[in-house]
């Protein structure tokens, strides 16, 4: 077998764009850590129309009127970030780089972006928080089948300085992955959920194992206004496409929504988050700030859906691809492009404030 190439130590001038960093990362990874990395559900059909929900979409430029001392600034429950691109939470990021979360969460600090830490980190929440240095994090949280376990989570996620709950409520069991199926991905050897190590586990569930297992434990509406409850972090829904589900969202407790199908990762031929976004933004009507996941690669992408209504945009898969080639660096860098990208196309269509973007910018 031949050995992997360790990660990049410069950026290459071949890395202009954040999709450039799939080829270098793909260099670095066996099939398998490739295969849970860039695959998605079934025959990956979400995952591309997420692509081309936002190739799709046309800016209408406003010209003539002067971007000078604009800023890509942003307001995000109580967090006054200087740049709407954030790190979508990416279980075992170890699989990708030896320093796993504690390199995204350094290049994030770096970056100034707001990182989500999921659940199933590959190194302890707290090691995360450590590496903050003052940017926000907000702390991604998978319901656990005992709540006071899941209420562990919650009270260490606060107590490490995590400012936000993320519950993820679209994947109470695994899509069908055949990319990592074919590939034979399976966890190896030393990289676990570290957050999970040592805590309570119920006992095995018998019966069908999508019914009865999985769902047994699968969140519930009263399972989101109990969590809101129960801490005093906003708590934010990641996952939810339907309007009608959204207006539940907000009447349950939630402080902020991530429309998102998880990247096209757990049922595939659902909508294109970015399709879903301006019904949601309809939906709510401006009860709380919405944010997107799914397909983001360019500064334009980030543009689009803020137009379409989001307040801030999460990158998964490209920064987990700049993590393998190029560490921290990378994923500095892949944040840099894309801020620095969004910025050209705020200039060049004419926007100053991304609060405030003409509901005309975008049309197909
Ligand atoms: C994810 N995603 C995810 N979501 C979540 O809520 N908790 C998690 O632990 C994970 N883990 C995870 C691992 C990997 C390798 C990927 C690629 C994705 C979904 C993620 O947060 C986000 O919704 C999508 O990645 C966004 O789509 P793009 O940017 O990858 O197209
Ligand atoms: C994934 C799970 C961990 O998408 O959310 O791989």
């Amino acid at each position: 077998m031949t050995a992997l190439p360790p990660p990049l130590e410069r950026i290459p001038r071949e890395i202009a764009s954040v999709c450039d960093y799939e080829r270098f990362a793909r260099e670095r990874l066996d099939d398998k850590s490739w295969a849970y990395l860039a695959g998605a559900a079934a025959d990956g059909l979400t995952q591309a129309a997420n692509r081309r929900a936002f190739d799709a979409l046309q800016l209408w430029p406003r010209l003539l009127r002067g971007c000078a001392g604009a800023s890509t600034r942003v307001r995000l429950l109580g967090h006054d970030l200087p740049h709407p691109v954030l790190l979508a939470p990416l279980a075992y990021q170890r699989l990708f780089h030896p320093d796993g979360e504690a390199a995204s969460a350094m290049a994030a600090s770096a970056m100034e972006a707001l990182m989500v830490a999921s659940t199933l980190s590959s190194i302890p929440m707290e090691a995360i928080a450590a590496q903050a240095h003052g940017a926000p994090q907000w702390f991604q949280l998978y319901l656990q089948p005992d709540r006071a376990v899941t209420l562990q989570l919650v009270r260490r996620a606060e107590a490490a300085g995590f400012s936000g709950l993320v519950l993820t409520v679209d994947a109470p069991v695994s899509g069908v992955r055949n990319q990592e199926q074919r590939a034979g991905f399976a966890l190896p050897p030393g990289i676990e959920a570290a957050n999970l190590l040592g805590l309570a586990a119920p006992p095995p569930a018998q019966g069908h194992p999508v019914f009865d297992v999985a769902m047994a434990h699968a969140p519930l509406w009263r399972d989101v206004s109990w969590l809101a409850s129960q801490t005093q972090l906003p708590l934010i829904l990641k996952g939810i496409l339907h309007p009608d589900d959204a207006r539940e969202a907000v009447a349950q407790g939630a402080q902020a929504i991530i429309v998102s199908n998880h990247g096209g990762r757990t049922l595939d031929t659902l909508p294109p988050a970015i399709v879903a976004l301006p019904r949601i933004a309809e939906a709510v009507g401006g009860a709380v700030p919405l944010l997107l996941d799914g397909g983001v690669r360019r500064g334009t992408d980030v543009l689009k859906a803020m137009a379409l209504g989001a307040r801030a945009a999460l990158v998964g898969r490209p920064y987990a691809q700049a993590l393998a080639a190029a560490g921290p660096l990378g994923v500095a860098h892949c944040i840099k492009l894309l801020v620095e990208e969004l910025a050209v196309a705020m200039a060049l269509t004419g926007v100053r404030d991304l609060q405030s973007i003409p509901a005309d910018l975008v049309g197909a």
